[in-house]
């Protein structure tokens, strides 16, 4: 599961980039955006467009689509908060359903990439927040950290909050959002010694999903996924 230290940091680049480094390594691979808040004018939300853009085509070994509804359960249009937009439509988000929906992915698939929303603690429902749902999807955590003036501050937060709870962690994804940001590297060199996990290196600044997945570390990223076979 991708979560992200805000909004606007690079969770559906990093996410993109997971599934295309899946596919590239041979698996098949498909996205879930369990809550989408904001559509474009087409009707599509624009993070599950991308999602479905990356992953693979069809469900695994059949030649048929994998359903809307599996990759996106969720979809609101105004962009505001999940709970908030959930609200005002009258709906409630079950977890129930995300976890069927990610389930009914799960088999028929190799490795699902999860695309959270907005920061580690928003909340979806009376149920819980963005780590719950991690939890109850019983899936590890990658948290991508947007660099921008802030965001050592904003990444040691969301590490305190997902240690707190006991997510289970896979490491951690600088993103080179700006092109040239003061001491780039003197707050990478201090999130390496500060954040308590593995680092799973830098997303270069205006990469494609497809060339930014080679960066990652990507043995670590499949041992996890052989451990929990
Ligand atoms: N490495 C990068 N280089 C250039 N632009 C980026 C990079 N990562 C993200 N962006 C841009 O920043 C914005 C937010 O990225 P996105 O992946 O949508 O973040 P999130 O999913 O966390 O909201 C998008 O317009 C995206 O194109
Ligand atoms: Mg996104």
């Amino acid at each position: 599961m991708v979560l992200g230290t805000d909004t606007g940091v690079g969770k559906t680049r990093v996410g993109c980039a997971f599934l295309h480094g899946l596919r590239q390594r041979g698996l098949h691979a498909l996205g879930m955006k369990p809550v989408a808040t904001g559509v474009e004018d087409d009707g599509e939300n624009s993070d599950v467009r991308a999602l479905k853009l990356a992953s693979s085509s069809g469900i695994k070994g059949m030649d048929l689509p994998v359903p809307t509804q599996w990759m996106n359960p969720y979809s609101f249009e105004p962009a505001v908060a999940p709970h908030l937009a959930a609200r005002r439509v009258g709906v409630t988000i079950s977890f129930a359903c995300l976890r069927q929906a990610f389930h009914q992915l799960q088999g028929c698939t190799d490795a699902v990439v999860v695309e959270g929303a907005g920061g580690v603690l928003v909340p979806l429902s009376e149920e819980g927040d963005m780590v719950d749902l991690a939890l109850a999807l019983d899936i590890p955590v990658v948290l991508v950290v947007g660099l921008r003036l802030g965001c050592l501050n904003h990444a040691l937060l969301s590490a305190e909050a997902l240690q707190s709870r006991s997510v289970p962690w896979v490491g951690w994804v600088a993103n080179r959002l700006e092109p040239d940001l003061a001491e780039e590297e003197g707050q990478l060199e201090t999130l390496r010694v500060r954040l308590p996990l593995p680092f799973l290196g830098v997303y270069p600044h205006a990469a494609t999903p497809e060339s930014g997945a080679s960066v990652l570390d990507w043995e670590t990223l499949l041992a996890v996924g052989e451990n929990r076979k």
